[in-house]
């Protein structure tokens, strides 16, 4: 049986790999951070009692910041496959922490990677790269694109996609950057643009809220669907040779468009609804990401199936029962 490594399995991205992986018969392994209140919500449907027989799900304290940790764990799990997503990964909050970003979105994964070659793991390794290193740099991109970063954010993915590659060169490691483009889901942290807004249309509907406030609405995102953007990470895995790929769906759509998207769903006039915070803005913004994923199609037979239209209706339909939920209004 097949073991991985997810770090960040308790994120938006982490949670459905691990069903995934699951699925697919492996033994899963998540790192998880010590928190004074359970962090697990996105896993509740797969978390199995490790007291129960064939339990192939387990978790594990650890933190990017304690390298020590992640070399005692990787020796002690002995995985064939490291998917490593765990990141301070919000771009705005990056611009307050630039220095905790750094050593955790950057740093971090030099920690892994180095922990790797410490102990001599035969392993494949997955980095999670972001469409975000492209930053001004003029859409559409892909896998030659220069990067351009905007944000501290940015700046410590383009440090980690440098690191993998330098061990893929230098060690003849099997470790790979899957340069993702925005990705969402009803599971997406409810501080991203895509969740704020349709769990702020499932609030309004439901009576419990009146308004919403937003930053730069003309901000233009290529949004694809998280659940099957982990397939692509495990398409990387599983390729006859370690190579870096651009995932995204080639579409384009401004925050403005989610927007309408959104609350026309709910049968709502958004412009009765949302407000500007000048708070929500960036010191300096990334105008435009569409991406161009022909060469994974070509070489992973990877293709996105759900877009932007219909992945707003799913994460409205979802928000939506919370809300209803929330406000005792379900059937
Ligand atoms: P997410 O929902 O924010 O999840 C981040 C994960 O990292 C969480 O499990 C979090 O744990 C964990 N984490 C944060 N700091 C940590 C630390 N110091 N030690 C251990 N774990 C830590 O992110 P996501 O949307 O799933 O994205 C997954 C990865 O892909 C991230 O690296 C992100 O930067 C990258 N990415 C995302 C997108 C996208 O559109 N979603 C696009 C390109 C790249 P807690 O649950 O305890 O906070
Ligand atoms: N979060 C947020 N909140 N963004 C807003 C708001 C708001 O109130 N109003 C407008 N925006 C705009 C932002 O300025 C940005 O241009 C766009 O909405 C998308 O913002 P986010 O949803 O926060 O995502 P992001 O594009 O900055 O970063 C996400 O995608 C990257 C890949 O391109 C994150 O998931 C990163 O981790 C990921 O790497």
């Amino acid at each position: 049986m097949k073991k991985a490594l997810i770090t960040g399995v308790t994120g938006q991205d982490g949670s459905y790999l691990a069903e995934l992986l699951l699925e697919k018969g492996y033994e899963v392994h998540g790192l998880i951070r010590r928190a004074s209140t359970f962090n697990t919500g996105r896993l509740e449907q797969i978390y199995q009692d490790p007291h129960l027989e064939g339990v192939r799900f387990f978790l594990h304290y650890g933190d990017l910041t304690d390298g020590s940790r992640l070399v005692t764990l990787l020796q002690k799990i002995q995985p064939d496959e490291v998917y490593h997503l765990a990141a301070q990964s919000h771009v705005r909050v990056s611009f307050d922490e630039p220095e905790f970003t750094g050593d955790t979105t950057g740093t971090g994964t030099t920690r892994i990677l180095e922990a790797i070659r410490m102990i001599g793991l035969d392993c494949r390794f997955y980095q999670a790269s972001s469409s975000e290193m492209f930053g001004a740099t003029p859409p559409p991109q892909d896998e030659n694109t220069p990067f351009w970063p905007r944000s501290p954010y940015g700046a410590a993915k383009v440090y980690g996609y440098w690191m993998t590659r330098n061990y893929r060169e230098a060690y003849g490691m099997f470790a790979v950057n899957g340069i993702l483009f925005n990705h969402e889901s009803p599971r997406r942290g409810e501080t991203f643009v895509t969740r704020k807004i349709t769990r702020a249309v499932g609030r309004i509907k439901a009576g419990l809220d009146t308004e919403l406030y937003l930053g730069n609405l003309d901000a233009v995102r290529d949004w694809g669907y998280a659940k099957e953007y982990v397939e692509a990470m495990w398409l990387m895995l599983q390729a006859d040779e370690p190579s870096d790929f651009v995932v995204a769906t080639g579409t384009a759509y401004t925050v403005r468009d989610f927007v309408g998207f959104a609350f026309e769903h709910a049968g709502l006039d958004w412009e009765k609804y949302v407000r500007f915070d000048e708070r929500y803005l960036r010191p300096s913004e990334v105008d435009a990401l569409i991406g161009d994923a022909a060469k994974a199609a070509h070489e992973l037979g990877w293709k996105p199936r759900t877009l932007t239209p219909d992945i707003a209706k799913i994460m409205v339909d979802a928000d939506l029962e919370i809300a209803l939920g929330a406000a005792g209004r379900l059937d």
